[in-house]
């Protein structure tokens, strides 16, 4: 019982000496947390405001200059954002899909604090959930932009499978040079729905966010929306090299040499893969490097060898966070062998022929089939009238041969 009590004491006596520093700390000053914290959906896809008022007590204190701090639960980087401002608003970006969380902090500093920043103990928080409404299942999958060459724009989804038949998908988007939500100015249709959209004749501006909606309906009700936010420069998929072209030097070595794409990719931000593949007698390797350049000098080591090289590109970290890698060029060889051009190109052959010979070929099994399967019945048989079934189908064996 006695140990019990005293554990009891110290216990009081630790709160209270806290207490007692926090009172020093803050030279005897509280101060209450922001009220009327409220989110407002300005219908920007994502780009919410928040706003709040100073508590009630401080409102007069004019004086004394607030600072407020505010949190925020920050979906696309799964952890808390926090700024301070001496505002009483702040805008912020938000997956519209998950849960929005919000907190808000007085701080207060000057002369009515003695010159020391105190910040109220505890916050206002607010919670949203994302709306319910839509047919549960119909967001849409794999919602991936592309930025071909830096030129044009092209979104695409898949459908979800649970979307009810005869649904009307439509993407909206916004941006902060926008006044409001833009429906998209083409869709890529793929067999007859809506698959995607193409920003074509739109500028869409670089290193901000572009939020996107794709909701729409169904005889079933409104689909569920999705919510996508990204920065073009991160999406961007360089064109194909054209020209690559192979020189060799009187020093026997290989130099390669190709042009960057046309276009508005800063040609500084580029950098390359380039596939170098030997092909000698005893197999082939391929080798990949990668370079800054435009240019490349490979040691040719065997007279026999046949040197291929092809380029892509993307553009390097130091510009952007990521990118795509644009198609392979065209290979150029060398030596350029005649006997390698002249191997036959499957590509090439028309598919109507694949069919014809595929058509063909059925036939002729079809009709060996039937013909052998009468020669058997007919043997088993072994009825006197049965000569006559055999005569006809060696009859039609032969006319298969014959064909
Ligand atoms: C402010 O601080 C000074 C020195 O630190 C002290 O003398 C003074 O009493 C304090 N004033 C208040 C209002 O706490
Ligand atoms: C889709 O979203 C846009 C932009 O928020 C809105 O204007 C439109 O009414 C929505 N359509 C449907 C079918 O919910």
């Amino acid at each position: 019982m006695g140990s019990k009590s005293a554990l009891i004491h110290r216990a009081t006596l630790m709160l209270l000496l806290i207490t007692w520093r926090e009172r020093i700390h803050c030279n005897g000053l509280t101060v209450d947390p922001p009220e009327d914290l409220v989110i407002l959906d300005p219908g920007h896809l994502g780009h919410l405001e928040i706003t709040w008022n100073p508590p009630a007590n401080l409102i007069n204190m004019t004086e004394c200059p607030k600072l407020y701090q505010l949190e925020y639960f920050n979906t696309y980087k799964d952890s808390w954002t926090a700024i301070r401002t001496p505002r009483r608003s702040h805008s912020a970006q938000f997956d519209l899909m998950k849960d929005i969380r919000v907190r808000v902090y007085t701080l207060l500093n000057g002369p009515c604090t003695n010159g020391t920043m105190i910040k109220s103990t505890s916050y206002t928080e607010l919670v949203q959930k994302p709306p319910s409404a839509g047919v549960a299942g119909t967001t849409v999958k794999d919602f991936v932009c592309v930025f071909y060459n830096m030129e044009n724009m092209e979104c695409n989804w898949k459908k979800n499978p649970k979307t009810p038949a005869n649904s009307q998908q439509t993407l909206y988007y916004w941006h902060k040079e926008l006044e409001q939500a833009e429906e998209c100015p083409k869709y890529i249709i793929s067999g007859g729905v809506r698959s995607g959209c193409n920003f074509t004749g739109k500028t869409l501006p670089d290193f901000t966010d572009i939020n996107f909606c794709i909701n729409g309906s169904s005889p079933e009700g409104p689909l569920k929306p999705t919510f996508s936010s990204l920065q073009i420069q991160n999406h961007v998929k360089p064109g194909t090299t054209e020209k690559l072209q192979l020189q060799t030097r009187s020093d026997g070595q290989l130099e390669v040499e190709w042009e960057r794409p046309v276009g508005r990719v800063p040609g500084h931000c580029l950098e390359w893969e380039v596939e170098h593949s030997q092909e000698a007698p005893g197999g082939k390797i391929a080798l990949k490097i990668l370079t800054e350049q435009t240019s490349l000098t490979l040691p040719l080591i065997h007279d026999n060898e046949r040197n291929c090289l092809r380029v892509r590109s993307k553009l390097h970290k130091y510009c952007v966070d990521k990118s795509f890698w644009s198609e392979w060029s065209h290979p150029n060889c060398y030596p350029e062998m005649r006997e390698v051009a002249a191997e036959p190109q499957w590509d090439m052959v028309p598919v109507y022929i694949y069919i014809a010979i595929a058509i063909i070929a059925i036939l002729v099994l079809t009709l060996c089939v039937v013909a052998a399967l009468k020669v058997r019945s007919s043997r088993q048989e072994k009825k006197p009238d049965s000569l006559l079934t055999t005569l006809f189908a060696r009859n039609s064996v032969l006319t298969v041969l014959e064909v």
